[in-house]
This record gives C-alpha cells, sequence and structure tokens, in this order.
C-alpha cells in the first residue's frame, strides 16, 4: 500500500510491539501464509489520542494487496483481548471462511488464529473488515485490494483512499443513545433514562442527534461524528501523496464508514469512474460521484503538468469532508478547509442508472425472485427485513445452479445500502425501470425506493444479507441467504 502513511501506526504500540524484528514474509503461491494481526493501536485525531483497533501486516501496513488468480493465504491472528472476526467484504470464498460469526464459522478468540486459503477469483478493489458487534466503528477495517495482472504493463499510480467516520465515544454508548438507552430530549439534550452501566462515562459530551430531515420525510444521518478521515487522517494533517507531472493515476476508494454515506469531490479534476465495487463498468466522467457506505470506486485520472489537487469525500446532506492531497514536485500546497462551501444533498441514484457493466451477467431467465421489504425506523430504533429483526428471520431460500432476484423495496425515510455476501450480483431494476446496470456487492436503496438485482447461485452455503450501516444491522436489519439441501 505505497500511498498508506505508516506515520500514525508508528506512533501507536502496536508497531513496537514484539520487539523482534520479523522476517518479511515472500507472498508467492506454496510460500508461508500472509500474517494479519487484529491489534490495538492508538491514533491521533484532533490532536487526541484515541485507542482504536487495526488489521495489520507484520512490516506494520494495513490491509493487503494480493493478485487475481493467487490463493488468499492469510493467518488471521486475534491480538485484542475479546473475540474478533474479519470479513473479506466483496471477495466470494467458500461458506466456512466468510467471517460472519456463527453464520459462517465462529469467532476467534483472544490469542488464537485462523487459516484462510481459497483462490483469488477475480481483480478488484475491496475491503475487510470486522463482522463482529460494532468492532468496526473503532476502525477494525483495511483496505483489500486485488491487482489484475493483465493491468500489470499500465503505468498508473495506485493511490489507496480509506474513507471514515469517526467518534471518541465508545460504540457501544452511540447505540445506546440511538436505541434509547439514554433518551434524546424533545430540545435534543439527553437525559439519561437507565444507567447503561459501565458505558457512562459521567461527563454528558453528547451531540444532538443529527436527524434534520426527520419531519420533512426524509433522514440522512443517525450519528454525529467528531470527525471524518481519509486514510486515517483529517484535513487538517492530510495525506500528500506525490504524484508525477502529467501522470495518470487509478484511485481505489474505499467507504469504509460504520454509519455515513459521501459524495467524492475531484475539485479541478475530471475522472473517470472505472469500476464499482471492484467490477469494471463502461467508464463515466465526472467530478463528483456517490459513494455509499462499504461501496468502493475506481477512478482514473490524467493529471496536467503542475499542481496540487485535494481529492475530496463531503459527507450527505452536510459540508463535512475529508480528503487526500495530490502534488506535484514544486506546487503549492494550499489548507483545504474542513467544511465545504455548501451542504451536499442527498445521496440517490441517478448516477447508478447510468451505469452498465462491462462484462454482462449471461442471459438467461430468473428461476427464483425474493422481495425483500425493508421496515423499520427512528422511534423505537428497529430496522427490519420483512418485518423480522435477524434472528427472528426466515432465511431466503436458494438452489445451487439458481438464476435468483432479489427485489428490494424501501418505504423508511432512510436510505439503506445492501450487500449481500459471496457473490456478485448486477443491478438490473431501479424505481421500477430496467436497467443493464454495474455488478457490485452493496447498492443503496433510497428512501422511498426499490431496486432490484439479480445473481447466480454459484456459491452453496449460508450468506449474511444485510444493511451495511452498522447500527441499522445492530438494530436487526439483517437476514441470509441459504442454498437448500
Ligand atoms: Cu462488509 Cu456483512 O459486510
Ligand atoms: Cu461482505
Ligand atoms: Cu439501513
Amino acid at each position: 500500500m505505497l500511498s498508506f502513511s505508516r506515520r500514525r501506526f508508528l506512533m501507536g504500540a502496536v508497531a513496537v510491539g514484539g520487539g523482534a524484528l520479523l522476517p518479511v514474509r515472500v507472498k508467492s503461491a506454496g510460500a508461508a501464509p500472509t500474517e494479519l494481526r487484529v491489534v490495538r493501536r492508538s491514533l491521533e485525531v484532533q490532536g487526541r489520542a484515541a485507542e482504536i483497533f487495526a488489521i495489520l501486516q507484520t512490516d506494520g501496513s494495513q490491509g493487503l494487496t494480493a493478485r487475481a488468480g493467487d490463493r488468499f493465504r492469510v493467518a488471521l491472528a486475534n491480538e485484542l483481548k475479546e473475540p474478533t472476526l474479519v470479513h473479506w467484504h466483496g471477495l466470494t470464498p467458500p461458506s466456512a471462511q466468510d467471517g460472519v460469526p456463527d453464520l459462517s464459522q465462529p469467532a476467534i478468540q483472544p490469542g488464537a488464529s485462523y487459516d484462510y486459503d481459497f483462490v483469488l477469483a477475480r481483480p478488484g478493489t475491496y475491503w475487510m473488515h470486522s463482522h463482529v458487534g460494532l468492532q468496526e466503528q473503532r476502525l477494525l477495517a483495511a483496505p483489500l485490494i486485488i491487482r489484475d495482472p493483465a493491468e500489470a504493463g499500465l503505468d498508473d499510480q495506485e493511490v489507496v483512499i480509506m474513507l471514515h467516520d469517526f467518534s471518541f465515544r465508545d460504540p457501544a454508548e452511540i447505540y445506546a443513545d440511538l436505541t434509547g438507552g439514554k433518551m434524546p430530549t424533545e430540545h435534543g439534550g439527553m437525559s439519561s433514562m437507565s444507567g447503561s452501566g459501565d458505558m457512562d462515562m459521567g461527563g454528558m459530551d453528547h451531540q444532538a442527534m443529527g436527524h434534520g430531515g426527520a419531519m420533512s420525510g426524509m433522514d440522512l444521518n443517525d450519528v454525529e461524528y467528531d470527525a471524518y478521515l481519509a486514510n486515517d487522517r483529517t484535513l487538517a494533517d492530510p495525506e500528500v501523496v506525490r504524484v508525477e507531472p502529467v501522470g495518470r493515476v487509478r484511485l481505489r476508494i474505499i467507504n469504509g464508514s460504520s454509519s455515513t454515506n459521501f459524495h467524492i469531490d475531484l475539485g479541478a479534476l475530471e475522472g473517470r469512474l472505472i469500476a464499482v465495487d471492484g467490477h469494471a463498468i463502461r467508464p463515466v466522467s465526472g467530478r463528483r460521484f456517490p459513494l455509499a457506505i462499504a461501496q468502493r470506486a475506481d477512478i482514473r485520472l490524467s493529471l496536467p503538468v503542475s499542481g496540487a489537487w485535494p481529492i475530496l469525500a463531503i459527507r450527505e446532506g452536510d459540508t463535512a469532508q475529508t480528503g487526500i492531497i495530490l502534488t506535484t514536485k514544486d506546487a503549492a500546497i494550499t489548507r483545504v478547509p474542513e467544511r465545504a462551501a455548501e451542504a451536499t444533498p442527498a445521496l440517490d441514484l441517478a448516477l447508478e442508472s447510468r451505469l452498465s457493466t462491462a462484462v454482462p451477467l449471461p442471459l438467461r431467465p430468473i428461476d427464483r425472485t425474493h422481495r425483500v421489504e425493508l421496515g423499520g425506523g427512528m422511534m423505537p430504533y428497529v430496522w427490519t427485513l420483512n418485518g423480522k429483526r435477524f434472528g427472528e428471520d426466515t432465511p431466503l431460500p436458494v438452489k445451487a445452479g439458481e438464476r435468483v432476484e432479489i427485489l428490494l423495496v424501501n418505504p423508511t425515510s432512510m436510505a439503506h445500502p445492501m450487500h449481500l455476501h459471496g457473490h456478485v450480483f448486477q443491478v438490473v431494476g431501479i424505481g421500477g425501470q430496467l436497467v443493464g446496470g454495474a455488478l457490485r456487492d452493496t447498492v443503496l436503496v433510497p428512501a422511498g425506493g426499490r431496486v432490484s438485482i439479480v445473481f447466480d447461485a454459484d456459491n452453496p452455503g449460508h450468506w449474511a444479507f444485510h444493511c451495511h450501516n452498522l447500527y441499522h444491522m445492530q438494530a436487526g436489519m439483517m437476514t441470509s441467504v441459504k442454498y437448500e439441501g
């Protein structure tokens, strides 16, 4: 991960962990597996230290870069004091290696490790994150980049940008506030209803919940954050990536937020969106691209002779922004404010309906359709699929070999980024209109909207299907797709 700054990790206890010099692992087939350690680390945000989590290689770099066609051979070690498990978001491993506690495998206990081994079927920009409790909000996530050997000759500079929403608060406390462990009063202040025990820090530094549009029928952001991070840094001290004059850059942008949709803003540059969720599309040019929670965007840039160019992500329905700076050698870098001049609108599917996959699914009739109605709301904070919370739900049955359609209907007042594990789906319907859309693993279903997706049931097992807003998932918005027989 060339563009990833290591400075921040070195500040934590993590990088100096064992003290000993560890051998550099060779990642070719047949060699020892790559070691990934789930660790605690400390991260400085706005001059204040936060205890967070990370997924590190032995050399201190975050996440993993591999090559399509190679085997994914990883020894995942849990160095936390609590159980954890990491999901390879967007990959299509055998079900038992998908990293969802209980559905695919048990969580890894503290001090234990687990070996993964499967073939990396296709290239793309993916990511990895904890699928246990609210650990993802504590930044237990990292990039997972699968390079295409066919593109090895391209002279593109790869720049990975991992986005996060960040809070100094304990995620359990955020969740307790949402669910009424502490009730927001009419005027936005908090009154403590239940002594939610160890989570209560005493100091009432709660922010009002950002339900700006709740009364007007659309609700954008459930949680107010302290910062938005791009590669672990804010715009007060952003990552600066050196680029060549007239260089070609491939941005791989990952929205690793727990609860925040972004608009990607290329400023003065025009980019070509060439892949979404890792899958090639017919390129679309533009300066702004929506990026929902858990989605990825690969954007190709052709740079001018010299300059400094911020690559920004602006929070949906807000002015808060984060990002990195691309710069040629002698360009002057000006400070970019952490607030954009204007609030962005809600994400919509205008771009989605223009996308078309570079390689369509083979044409064939649909064997089975599931209708899934998204449900729930803020008061009480409960989110459902087909009226059920996860645990009370009935898995959606499929049979190996079927072409399956899922019709997602969203009468709620929030948008939901819906994610299917273990499969790649094609977006084929948006608001009643047929499209030959993109291949994805996560699609945004807007408030009041409907989206149809199809996939081939080609990976037997038991697979999670859920809203990727972490708090919605925690509040019940998850079910599964289960192969019969
Ligand atoms: Cu990105 Cu069920 O996960
Ligand atoms: Cu996933
Ligand atoms: Cu949701």
